[in-house]
């Protein structure tokens, strides 16, 4: 494979800019940690990789308790949040003292992962397959395992830096949610 030498620097700014015009839907991860609380963080950067067998990738940031209790367990949900799922998505990725006792929510399985069961459309139980450092981020590639459908509500979005509900429109005319 040819090796390709960046030698221009972007800077962060002009990156995340670039990507708040690649909008996305919002899933909050969660799982169980070393002393069997329940730990979880909102995340976008989550993609399909394989069909057979189901793989997908969520891309946490190193410094993560989220990411430390995923990599331990190798167990984790993924809770794909609704139109209404907005405070969810704030509160796991906000200062909160206790992001758990802001929602609704109830153990998934017998291995207890949390299901958002307030501000999820869907569930899906993940086992780890590999992690991998990419600079500040760590990419997590896991198997599907069990989906669950658990709220008939269209999906959250976020783009542009906002919260927008599904459907948006396709000429700047896309709800803004409360
Ligand atoms: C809309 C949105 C999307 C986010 N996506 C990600 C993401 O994909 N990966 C990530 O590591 N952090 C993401 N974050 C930031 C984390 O949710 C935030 O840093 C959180 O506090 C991390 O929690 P933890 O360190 O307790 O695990 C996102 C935040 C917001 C508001």
């Amino acid at each position: 494979m040819e090796v390709v030498e960046v030698t221009t620097a972007v800077k962060a700014d002009d990156f995340r800019e670039l990507m708040a015009g690649f909008p996305s839907g919002i899933s909050v991860l969660t799982t169980i940690d070393a002393d069997g609380d329940p730990t979880g963080l909102t995340c976008t950067a989550l993609c399909a990789v394989s069909l057979e067998p189901p793989l997908v990738l969520v891309c946490i940031h190193n410094g993560s308790r989220t990411l430390k209790a995923i990599a331990d367990l190798r167990r984790f949900a993924v809770n794909l949040l609704h139109a209404q799922g907005r405070r969810a998505a704030e509160e796991f990725s906000g200062s909160g003292p206790d992001r758990f006792s802001a929602v609704q929510w109830a153990p998934l399985n017998e291995a207890g992962l949390p299901c958002l069961t307030e501000h999820a459309h869907a569930v899906a139980e993940c086992v780890v397959a590999s992690t991998t450092v990419a600079g500040d981020h760590t990419v997590v590639i896991a198997e599907v395992v069990g989906v669950e459908r658990i709220d008939s509500r269209l999906p959250l979005v976020y783009g542009m830096r906002e919260y927008v509900a599904w459907p948006g429109g396709v000429n700047g005319t896309a709800k803004a949610v409360a």
